[in-house]
């Protein structure tokens, strides 16, 4: 259901640099951890960038998961160096224990369990290890409208439509703290990228899409 086609995939790669604004907020959380000497996954990959960026920046190793078979055959064009495998981030194929950080950038709305989701990070993570990553949720008073599928516009001028399944940010927070992770830093702020489509029949039960990115210790 949220597999990218080989066309959405390579328009959405072409036009991912716009979208790199919260890198550095993102990027202050990994040098705060430090990536050197670790074992570090990027958990939903696309292209495989990030995955490439760890390594120069002293990642013992790195590679990447995305349920996309386009994009990961995109991220094994462009690092033939990186191990990309095609993998639901709801059920890995990692031992327990496997990393030292998992790091995933607006990949965790568009599963349909985050439970099984945050179980499959907390299981895979080393004791003491970090996750970090960015995520959407939504602000409405319209309860009956959580867990659907929204169709959501990348950009403004020539826009990419994604369906992503939306949840109040409350949703996250305690599924995280259940699945065992320790919050250390939360920040959340308006998504100025991400536009729900006018078209979607509860679009003006939307208040605002924001981003939400934590800095979790298991
Ligand atoms: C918005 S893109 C982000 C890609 C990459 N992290 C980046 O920042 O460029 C979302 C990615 O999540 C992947 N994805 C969606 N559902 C997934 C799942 N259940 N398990 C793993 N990857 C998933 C998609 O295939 C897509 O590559």
């Amino acid at each position: 259901m949220n597999k990218y086609s080989k066309e959405l995939a390579s328009k959405y790669t072409q036009g991912r640099d716009k979208y790199s604004g919260t890198d550095a907020k993102l990027f202050e959380l990994i040098q705060q951890v430090g990536v050197k000497d670790k074992d570090v996954l990027d958990l939903g990959c696309g292209d495989g960038r990030y995955a490439a960026k760890f390594l120069e920046m002293g990642a013992k190793s790195a590679e990447g998961i995305d349920i996309s078979p386009a994009m990961i055959e995109l991220a094994q064009e462009r690092h033939g160096n990186i191990e990309f495998t095609i993998g639901d981030c709801e059920n890995m194929p990692y031992k327990d224990e496997s990393f030292d950080m998992i790091f995933s950038n607006f990949v965790l709305h568009y599963c349909e369990d985050i439970q099984k989701a945050f179980s499959e990070i907390t299981r895979t993570l080393k004791k003491g290890g970090y996750f970090i990553g960015i995520f959407n949720s939504i602000e409405t008073d319209n309860h009956n409208i959580l867990h659907k599928q929204m169709p959501v516009l990348l950009g403004e001028d020539d826009p990419v439509t994604v369906h992503n399944l939306m949840r109040l940010d409350g949703e996250y927070q305690d599924t995280i703290k259940s699945s065992g992770l320790n919050i250390v830093e939360f920040i959340d702020e308006p998504n100025s990228y991400a536009f729900v489509d006018p078209n979607f029949e509860y679009y003006s039960d939307i208040k605002k899409l924001k981003n939400m990115i934590f800095l979790c210790r298991k």
